[in-house]
């Protein structure tokens, strides 16, 4: 059993797709069972919410849909439920662990893209959005598909934190 919690900073517009995603993935190919995951925002503004809406249409404009009730991340009770947290962005990375959550345990989600396997940390961001266009949110689409996979070898091959 895997458990992963991706985490961007509003809870709206990256990580609810990242998790609708990497569920659709693992859904597709029989291995529902063996993973719990969900998203969370390390801000608080859009708790309660439902994602954006050019999430919702970009995902859909991809054939996916999805549910989504936004949440702050709580480090105590998300360190005990999670095996590993996927952030979007370097900024997300070190809020977690200026929450409490052990560094061993943060992963960037682009770091997972084959393609990007020698970039340095720091160029690895799923860019934020929130206050872009249309583009924007096509781009962020793209590379959560190409980096959502190799998380997925990942962790079939053990590579992932555990607790
Ligand atoms: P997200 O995008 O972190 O990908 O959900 C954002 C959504 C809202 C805000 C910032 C980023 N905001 O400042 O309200």
């Amino acid at each position: 059993m895997h458990s992963l919690l991706f985490v961007c900073l509003g809870n709206i517009c990256r990580s609810p797709l990242a998790r609708a995603h990497f569920q659709h993935l693992v859904t597709q190919r029989g291995l529902a069972k063996q993973f719990t995951v969900d998203s969370c925002g390390t801000g608080h503004w859009h708790a309660g919410k439902g994602a954006d809406p050019r999430t919702i249409l970009v995902a859909a404009q991809h054939g996916l849909t999805f549910d989504h009730t936004a949440r702050q991340v709580d480090a105590d009770a998300d360190v005990h439920e999670f095996d590993v947290f996927i952030a979007m962005d370097n900024r997300n990375k070190t809020d977690l662990i200026d929450l409490g959550v052990p560094r061993s345990r943060v992963r960037l989600l682009r770091s997972f893209d084959p393609a990007l396997a020698h970039a340095p940390e720091h160029t690895l961001d799923v860019p934020d959005p929130y206050y872009g266009g249309h583009d924007g949110f096509e781009a962020m689409y793209h590379m959560i598909v190409a980096s959502c996979e190799g998380l997925l070898s990942d962790a079939l091959a053990g590579k992932l934190p555990s607790r």
